[in-house]
């Protein structure tokens, strides 16, 4: 690995989305830390990466829980530093009307998906400031288009964006970036969990997102700070761009 590879590290990268982007990451040259709880399954992600990544490090557990955010991050200064953190790893919870929902199931669904990514952002910023880097939030179209049944998952995807934005803006003066991503329905475990039984292979498998993501890691960060981008709609500015 020479002193200029670029690291990145992508959370919940052991299936689905996350680990699309980490293919592509790694054919890109990028050296990757990579996290989700199941170790079998990370394992056999990293093994797959490894053959065009020059380095992958999994780290297994629990995004919620301290030593593991902690150790993502020294995983990456092991590797020389970040230029990327990408947070991906999301729960959805149950799907169901809010007047029948079990509120305290808030207080699992929140840290998963706002806590974590900003406690990782707060570990991160030293190291991208560094390398004038980019953190990449996943959202979804529930955070906004207010969808029956969707509500308390939409809520934390609301949450993270707000947040983002306003970490755009915190974290300009320092050279860091952060931009949204909405990689719209995809054929992965999460959405089947929201529609159980449903045969639900209308939707695309989340490799439809690889030409985005290809078109995002060649932007400049500090030409996209504080950007939504919607990765599967033809309308959007990153197609206008390309
Ligand atoms: N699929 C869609 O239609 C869709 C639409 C819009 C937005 N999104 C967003 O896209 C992102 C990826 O979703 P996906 O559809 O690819 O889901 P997925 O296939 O279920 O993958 C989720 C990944 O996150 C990891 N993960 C989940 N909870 C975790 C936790 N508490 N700690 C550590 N890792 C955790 C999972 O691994 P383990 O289970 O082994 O931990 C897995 O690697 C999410 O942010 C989701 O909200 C998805």
């Amino acid at each position: 690995m020479s002193e200029r590879t670029r690291i990145a590290i992508v959370t919940g990268a052991s299936r689905g989305l996350g680990l699309v982007i980490a293919r592509v990451l790694a054919a890109r040259g990028y050296a990757l830390v990579i996290g989700g709880r199941d170790r079998g399954a990370l394992d056999l992600a990293a093994a797959e990466l490894s053959s065009h990544s020059p380095a992958v490090l999994p780290v297994a557990g629990d995004i919620t829980e301290p030593p593991v955010r902690a150790n993502l991050i020294q995983a990456a200064r092991r590797l020389g530093g970040l230029d990327l953190l990408v947070n991906n790893a999301s729960e959805l919870g149950p799907i169901g009307p809010l007047t029948s929902f079990d509120v305290p199931r808030l207080g699992r669904l929140f840290p998963v998906n706002v806590g974590a990514p900003l406690f990782l952002t707060q570990l991160a910023v030293p190291l991208l400031t560094d390398r004038r880097g980019l953190i990449v939030n996943i959202t979804s179209d529930a955070a906004t288009a207010a969808y029956p049944g969707w509500g308390p998952y939409g809520a934390t995807k609301a949450a993270l964006e707000l947040l983002t934005r306003t970490l755009a803006t915190e974290l300009g003066e320092q050279g860091v970036s952060a931009v949204l991503v909405d990689p719209g329905d995809m054929r992965t475990r999460m959405h089947q969990e929201a529609f159980p039984g449903e045969d639900i292979s209308d939707r695309p498998l989340p490799e439809v997102t690889a030409p985005f993501w290809n078109w995002l890691f060649d932007q400049n960060p500090e030409d996209i700070r504080g950007e939504r981008f919607a990765a599967q709609h033809e309308d959007t500015r990153w197609l206008q761009r390309a």
